[in-house]
């Protein structure tokens, strides 16, 4: 019985990977398939393998086929977390969605479809609970399915809605999960667990991406790794509450889902109102590397691609905190530029009465006290110096201790007339209030107007909680506030093109792909110990490009963790992404700086290649020593990192592999060592003979699957050091 005959079969292909939906019978979209491509699909075939994949009726279930939706229904049967929950006081609390129409790229389909990448936009109306449901799913090519759905009221007014998820359909075979944990200055620590009947669920509740957000939900076939075994990803693009979960019913039937997470009574839709849910993304891949690079070509192909050339950065916050000084700034900024500096960000402490984090948020007014003459003196001697201007921002927080919270109380978010917990001396400035949402970007605007600023730094150093809307009776309003966080970036980019905002939040607390449109690098960490860094660094690839990594030198012993690291391993870890520094350059020693001096060079010789290239993470025996490296899109070329953490568990007889270069190419792989040798070295033979004073050596020529299936005998480095090898076709 082929399934065409009874309404839409869809198959869409993209860079390798196949989606095939059916939306027989008018009921909503269901994945049969998400995965690798499916060859040799023709109308025929595929209702062939629609109605194939159609279940058994189940001893004690509902007397028809379970199937389950891209939003999955109540109705159908299905005892899991349906995707969308809505009332009127209580009634019509279960959709039963038919479908009405059905397009890809805009043209209706009704039968039979077989295209992509492309867009699929399914209407669907429940006429009996008034509702509305608009689905995309748009196939993007790198292969990356993306969707979203839209819920509009066509009844009477007062329509709640609790929830509204979109999902993705993985095999029985992927029983393995992989997300991301974290915490204030250790973003992203992977965290593996099995899938068993039942949800794995992340609840974010803080208000924004957060430093323990899931970023990623894998889904993979036993032990898979950056290279090894099918997995399936999705990430919910959503800077406030969201959700990822996975589940696994009884039945066997197992998704992938996420969503925003809305607080109660946070959405009410009025008559004709609509909600939309986030962009939720879903990427399939042969191993967590393929995963990650086809996330890296979503971000890549955005409208406002961002320069490879990226320029080094100087920021000010370690090197001076909120003892801005002019003298001392300007010579922070003759030294920074001495050394090839491009890019010079003042941070925190330059506005109101900002003197320490106790006062001032929210007053975005050049400080009288500590900047009489204005932010000119610095930031003409910074634009003289061939160096572009930054300025730290935190749009969205208040100091009780402000004259903007002083003036108005009810701009603060609060549940209740006493005002939420403090964290960091600081309140939520409620900027779904229109008149506080105003005093921001005129604030900003001024500045942004005033002065010669290429770049800011947006930050958002609290959680929102008890977020409400204190002059709508204390309304949750952290949907609100998300969607005025977004609009004010869109307003304050059009005002000023070609300006560039990094996304912080206590360093890497807001990373997603939705703030990701509006923004242009992430602050990966308040926590530069390279140590550290080179894990979070890793685990943020999985979701973001190296360019929008925001990656900084800092003094040699770590502000965060205490721990001192030689020059050489900081520098080795920090050019993996858009390098900076954040160090107070004056009391680096000048043996320090003649060593920083050929690591900048480094960085800029090779950055079209570190910052567009496809990144590798070699799959290591020993967790003790990590390497992973960039390879140019033609494979004529590549640098390598291999980086020793702690004492290797063997040597010396361990090798080193290098993947993704073409197999049958040779390339002279040379180590490279700008900073000269690191602590520890002795070279492997065949290293050769050292070349410019050790900055690096002959190296050998050998073939990309020599490179990758036999490897070079590894040299020996101490604990916390690395060595760089470069990769040429020749
Ligand atoms: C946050 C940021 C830091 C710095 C401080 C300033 O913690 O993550 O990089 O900007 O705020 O107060």
């Amino acid at each position: 019985m082929p399934a065409t005959t009874a309404g839409p079969t869809v198959h869409l292909r993209a860079a390798g990977v196949s989606v095939l939906l059916e939306a027989t019978e008018g009921r909503l979209p269901a994945m049969v398939h998400w995965g690798p491509e499916l060859p040799g699909l023709d109308e025929e075939s595929a209702g062939a393998l629609v109605a194939a994949s159609v279940p058994m009726v189940g001893p004690n279930n509902v007397d028809v086929p379970l199937r389950v939706a891209v939003v999955p229904e109540h109705w159908t049967g299905w005892s899991g977390r349906p995707g969308l929950r809505a009332s009127r006081d209580g009634r019509s609390w279960s959709a039963r969605l038919r479908v009405t129409s059905l397009e890809v790229d805009g043209t209706p389909v009704t039968g039979w479809y077989d295209g992509g990448p492309g867009t699929l936009v399914v209407r669907a109306t429940d006429a009996d609970a008034a509702i509305d449901l608009e689905l995309v799913l748009e196939l993007l090519p790198s292969g990356v399915l993306r969707q979203r759905a839209t819920l509009t009221n066509t009844g009477e007014p007062g329509l709640t809605v609790d929830d509204l998820c979109v999902t993705y359909r993985i095999p029985t075979e992927a029983t393995e999960l992989l997300d991301f944990s974290g915490r204030w200055g250790r973003e992203r620590l992977p965290q593996r667990t099995d899938l068993v009947s039942g949800m794995h669920l992340r609840e974010n509740r803080r208000g924004r991406t957060a430093n323990d957000g899931a970023t990623l939900l894998h889904a993979g076939t036993p032990g898979f790794g950056f290279a090894a075994g099918d997995v399936w990803a999705v990430h919910t693009a959503w800077s406030g509450n969201h959700t990822h979960y996975a589940e696994r019913a009884f039945t066997g039937e197992s998704v992938l889902g996420g969503g925003e997470l809305l607080l109660s009574g946070e959405v009410r839709l009025g008559t004709g109102a609509s909600y939309a849910g986030p962009w939720v993304y879903g990427a399939f891949g042969h191993g967590l590397d393929d995963v990650a690079r086809r996330f890296h070509r979503v971000q890549r192909s955005r409208e406002r691609r961002v320069d490879t050339a990226r320029p080094v950065t100087l920021n000010v916050w370690e090197a001076v905190y909120f003892d801005h000084d002019l003298p001392r700034l300007l010579d922070l900024a003759e030294r920074a530029a001495a050394l090839g500096v491009e890019r010079f960000v003042l941070d925190d402490g330059w506005f109101g009465s900002r003197r320490d984090d106790h006062s001032g948020l929210g007053d975005w007014v050049v400080s009288q006290d500590v900047w009489p003459d204005g932010l000119a003196p610095l930031i003409d001697r910074v634009v003289e110096l061939g160096m572009e201007f930054g300025l730290w921002f935190e749009p969205e927080m208040v100091n009780p201790d402000s004259d903007v919270a002083r003036a108005h109380p009810e701009w603060v978010m609060s549940a209740r007339p006493e005002w939420p917990v403090e964290s960091r001396h600081q309140q939520v400035l409620d900027l779904a209030v229109p008149e506080a949402y105003a005093h921001v970007r005129d604030q900003m605007d001024a500045i942004l107007t005033e002065y010669d600023i290429a770049y800011v730094k947006w930050d958002h150093n609290r959680d929102l909680v008890e977020a409400g809307n204190q002059l709508d009776g204390g309304r949750a309003a952290v949907h609100e506030q998300t969607l005025a966080f977004y609009r004010l970036l869109e307003e304050l980019r059009a005002g000023h093109p070609g300006l560039e905002i990094e996304s912080c939040s206590s360093g890497g607390a807001r990373v997603d792909l939705g703030v990701l449109e509006r923004t242009d690098r992430v602050w990966v960490s308040d926590n530069i110990d390279p140590h550290d860094r080179q894990h979070m660094m890793r685990w943020t690839t999985q979701l973001l490009p190296p360019e929008y990594l925001g990656s900084h030198i800092a003094s040699g012993r770590s502000h965060t963790t205490g721990r001192i690291h030689d020059l050489n391993f900081r520098a080795a870890t920090a050019v993996f992404g858009h390098l900076g520094i954040e160090w107070d350059l004056a009391s680096a020693t000048e043996a320090e700086l003649a060593e920083l001096r050929p690591w900048l060079d480094f960085y800029k010789a090779h950055r079209d290649l570190l910052l567009d290239g496809e990144v590798v993470r070699m799959d290591t025996a020993d967790d003790r020593v990590l390497v992973h490296g960039v390879v140019a899109h033609d494979a004529s070329r590549a640098v390598f990192a291999q980086v020793v953490l702690d004492s290797p568990r063997h040597q010396p007889v361990t090798r080193i592999t290098f993947r993704g270069l073409d197999p049958e190419r040779r390339y002279r792989v040379r180590p490279v060592l700008p900073g000269g040798a690191p602590s520890g070295l002795r070279p492997a033979a065949w290293w050769g003979e050292a070349e410019g004073d050790g900055a690096s050596y002959a190296g050998v020529v050998v073939t990309g699957a020599g490179l990758a299936l036999v490897g070079l005998a590894s040299p020996s480095l101490h604990p916390d050091q690395a060595v760089l090898y470069t990769a040429e076709a020749v």
